[in-house]
């Protein structure tokens, strides 16, 4: 286990999430094959590590049958009574269209039946278009069946401070919002970390690695051609650092954080997910993980027993001072999906 109480978060009275979160966007088949058993069987040396808890969504092609294959040989081996140590949070990304109950129940049995839960842990909604306000309508189903037992924790992705607020003025008990969030992308800094703080509503980081580009592999390398990144993650943060500031600049932010990394004895992207942990309302940052074809759970677990610093966050302070304004070029999170 990384070690307990730092690498734990008391996200609810009743929920407690390992501060790493295992991303399941990986299974998807947009970053390379992935062999299902394989996959599943890997899930149980995570869950041993202590990365007990899984970010996945109802499009992430096979994640949700990943967890209820996962859940239903935990059982078999360890006694149903232990399922409840195991943490997954799906998503529901419905086109837009009429949010009617029938609907909305029927997408969450979906996710129920797949994951093989009674009741989500933690439901993360998503919606594409501001402008339909159809969105409420199906938060307000999704709070029925939260009190009916389905769904245990209701939460957003990618929704912006405005939209936020205007769910939370509206009474409904959002958990957490799940956002891009890196050293490359600090739109949450503008307005949206500040607005959880006040309203107890946590932030769960993605991309705070850059799909794998935030590390010593990507040191000093010349800037890759789109074709030599082989996920759609890389190629997603890829895009983010060209208006950030650049490849060149992006090498002066590995070579600080190489530097920190250093110091500390650890690696750059712990460096950069360590960074992310200490900002205000960040509850956890989700790595995204290849089950079956790539791992870095010695490496991630580091990230547990070390700090940064004043002086560390001045060096990077350095680099990130000569960068664009994402918020001003994208606006706020979330944006670039809509
Ligand atoms: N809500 C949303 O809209 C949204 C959007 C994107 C992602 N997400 C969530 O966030 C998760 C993460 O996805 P992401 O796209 O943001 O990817 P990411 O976590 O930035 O990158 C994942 C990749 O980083 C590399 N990596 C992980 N730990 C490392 C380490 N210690 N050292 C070096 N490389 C390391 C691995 O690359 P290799 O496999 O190549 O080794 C891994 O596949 C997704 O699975 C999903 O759950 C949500």
């Amino acid at each position: 286990m990384p070690s307990p109480e730092t690498s734990r978060f008391q996200l609810t009275s009743n929920l407690t999430i390992c501060r790493i979160l295992n991303g399941m966007w990986q299974v998807s088949g947009a970053h390379g094959y992935i062999e299902p058993k394989r996959a599943v069987e890997e899930m149980f040396i995570y869950h041993d590590a202590g990365f007990t808890t899984w970010d996945l969504a109802d499009h992430y092609g096979p994640a949700e049958d990943f967890v209820g294959e996962f859940r239903k040989e935990f059982a078999a081996r360890r006694g149903r009574e232990r399922l409840s140590e195991i943490q997954a949070f799906t998503k529901w990304v419905p086109r837009p269209g009429p949010m009617t109950r029938r609907i909305v129940d029927e997408a969450i049995r979906t996710s129920r039946m797949r994951m093989g839960v009674e009741s989500v842990d933690l439901l993360q909604f998503h919606w594409w278009e501001y402008d339909d306000a159809r969105y409420l309508d199906a938060l307000k189903h999704l709070a029925d069946l939260q009190h009916e037992g389905r769904i245990k924790h209701l939460a957003l992705t990618n929704f912006d401070t405005e939209h936020l607020r205007i769910i939370s003025e509206q009474g409904t008990r959002i958990v957490s919002n799940q956002v891009q969030y890196s050293l490359v992308d600090r739109r949450p800094e503008v307005q949206m970390a500040a607005f959880c703080r006040d309203h107890g509503i946590a932030l769960l980081a993605y991309g705070t690695v850059l799909g794998g580009l935030l590390s010593e592999k990507f040191l000093g390398r010349p800037e890759p051609r789109r074709g030599e990144l082989n996920t759609a993650s890389l190629q997603k943060y890829k895009n983010m650092i060209d208006p950030w500031g650049g490849w060149a600049l992006f090498q002066e932010l590995l070579a600080v954080l190489k530097q920190i990394g250093d110091k500390h004895r650890v690696s750059i992207a712990n460096a950069g997910v360590r960074y992310i942990l200490e900002r205000p309302a960040v509850a956890g940052v989700i790595l995204g993980t290849r089950l079956g074809v790539a791992q870095h759970l010695d490496d991630n677990a580091r990230v547990f027993g070390f700090a940064t610093d004043g002086e560390d966050d001045a060096k990077i302070e350095t680099v990130l001072a000569k960068s664009r304004n994402l918020s001003q070029l994208m606006g706020d999170c979330g944006d670039e999906y809509r």
